[in-house]
């Protein structure tokens, strides 16, 4: 199946089955905005938690934090946001349609990667084991042309985005001959900057109100109270604070389901270091972000990292984390070395001094910080992209069935355990509610009567529970259940005393973040 066509399938699923919905969906949608129903939310929360844990209770040198949405509007300013936040933006004239001319770029970019990598599958297929990628990329002719292609191009979209010249960016789009995906054609206007802040008033006359904006990152609630936190948890240099929080981007296109939206979550954690040791950190905090990625099991070779060559001003290192989504390896996570710019800048507008006092050197400085910035809902849209399968099943007379499962690692999923009695009487209702009202304080569990037991367990595998508990006459003489796992589909007698302890070894969080 192409890969759109499984993307296609994915928002749909997760719209039938309570992951995520449109906002305001009864007045036909709000757009780049999401709801996350019954399953989505659990399976964020407990994304949220991963991350949570992994840097504050992992980490001893680590506090969170929760600042306010609101912020002074000054600080905004001080930041950049106000007059630099921008993406250039461009109309196609005959299809009215918006765009985003670095992206309509690096589409075209991508383009050449597509007709490079078509060319080596090609080979590999044709020459099997024998055959070598690296020699095929230096020789093959086709392949070296698009290669030349890409770089040149490259090149030139690199020094235009350096230096904010709007003009060669339209020039490029022309001379690649672009055309908007919508009316085939290349009728473009002019390329013209637009600020992603969404501005809001605060105070209650109009005259008296103040403008003020809904922050764009959580990042700076971090720079501003760096002091706070550091002098009350008396922290010593290195030191990270960590936030989970809403961010707001009035982005000029957003596509791809909850891959960029307008209103969405981040999870960023800045990490304040002695001027000089940055770019070590910086090493430290990539290795450590990649491992946290890795060991939810999604396969190594779906993971790679994007150093930028083009660096905004106020870093001096920066690399993406990326995945393979549906539609290609995609940013999940930044990772960014901002150097002193940030606090120095706070410290400049607010005229308050924003250094730490060195107690081992005996000197105060304004440290440098590395930054590690995941967005949430991107996060969540990794997870399920790499969990959903749909998977063709044998049956014992020969014929085959299809299953739609979502394959996430255990202690993410939303619901830990379904418990089923096999009919609805003869007492096993009762011993199944009984299993239920024992282990619910410790793991999310659903009870599940309605329909056969085979479209129960379905029903199950298409929200991702790991575990299926049943319960049958033989409950009743031995106290024994199944356990059926969704993986495998296997299944496995056990005594109901015992399920408790099976089941939290499998789904703890420990065990996850013991493998970091
Ligand atoms: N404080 C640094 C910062 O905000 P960023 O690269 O703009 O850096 C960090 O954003 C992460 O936030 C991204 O890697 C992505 O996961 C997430 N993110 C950014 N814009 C987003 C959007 N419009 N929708 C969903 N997630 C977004």
């Amino acid at each position: 199946m192409a890969q759109e066509d499984v993307f296609k399938k994915l928002v749909a699923h997760c719209k039938e089955y309570g992951y995520v919905f449109p906002s305001s969906e009864i007045y036909d949608g709000l757009s780049a905005v999401y709801d996350y129903g019954q399953y989505g939310v659990e399976l964020k929360n407990n994304i949220k938690k991963y991350w949570w844990d992994s840097m504050v209770l992992l980490n001893e040198n680590i506090v969170g934090l929760d600042s306010a949405i609101f912020m002074h509007p000054t600080i905004w300013k001080a930041s950049g946001h106000v007059d630099a936040f921008n993406d250039p933006l461009i109309d196609n004239k005959d299809s009215k349609k918006r765009y985003r001319a670095d992206v309509l770029i690096e589409e075209h970019l991508a383009k050449f990667e597509d007709k490079i990598n078509k060319e080596i599958e090609k080979a590999r297929e044709k020459f099997g084991a024998a055959f070598d990628e690296k020699k095929f990329r230096e020789t093959n002719p086709r392949v070296l042309a698009n290669q030349a292609k890409m770089d040149e191009l490259n090149a030139r979209f690199s020094k235009a985005m350096n230096a904010t010249d709007l003009a060669e960016l339209r020039q490029i789009i022309i001379d690649h001959e672009i055309v908007c995906p919508v009316s085939g054609t290349r009728n473009w206007t002019e390329v013209r900057q637009f600020n992603l802040m969404f501005a809001t008033e605060m105070g209650s006359t109009a005259e008296g109100a103040n403008k003020i904006y809904l922050r764009p990152e959580t990042a700076q609630g971090i720079f501003v109270n760096f002091l706070n936190v550091q002098k009350t948890g008396r922290m010593k240099i290195p030191f990270g604070i960590a936030q989970i929080g809403k961010a707001f981007r009035n982005e000029i296109v957003a596509r791809q389901f909850i891959f960029r939206m307008r209103e969405f979550e981040q999870m960023e954690m800045q990490f304040f270091v002695q001027p000089g040791s940055e770019l070590d950190w910086f090493r430290h905090w990539k290795e450590v972000r990649m491992k946290w990625h890795q060991a939810l099991g999604f396969g190594a070779e779906n993971y790679r990292f994007h150093d930028h060559t083009k660096l905004a001003h106020y870093a001096n290192a920066a690399t993406d984390i990326e995945y393979k989504f549906p539609f290609g390896f995609k940013e999940v996570e930044g990772i960014h070395s901002r150097t002193d710019f940030d606090l120095k800048q706070h410290q400049q507008y607010s005229g308050k001094k924003m250094q730490y006092f060195d107690p081992e050197k005996g000197e105060s400085y304004v440290p440098f910080v590395i930054e590690t910035s995941i967005g949430v809902d991107r996060m969540f849209l990794q997870v399920i992209s790499a969990a959903y399968q749909e998977e063709e099943l044998k049956k014992e007379d020969g014929s085959t069935d299809t299953r739609v499962v979502m394959r996430l690692p255990s202690f993410l999923a939303p619901v830990k355990l379904a418990v089923m009695p096999l009919i609805k009487k003869d007492g096993l209702p009762e011993l199944a509610e009984n299993i239920v009202k024992d282990l619910k304080f410790e793991f999310n569990c659903q009870y599940d009567d309605k329909d056969s037991i085979g479209r129960r367990y379905r029903r199950q595998d298409a929200i991702g529970t790991p575990y299926c508990i049943t319960i049958d006459h033989q409950t009743i003489e031995d106290n024994t259940v199944t356990i059926r796992y969704r993986d495998s589909m296997e299944q496995e007698r056990v005594q109901t005393k015992q399920l408790k302890d099976i089941i939290a070894g499998k789904v703890n969080i420990s065990s996850l973040l013991k493998k970091l």
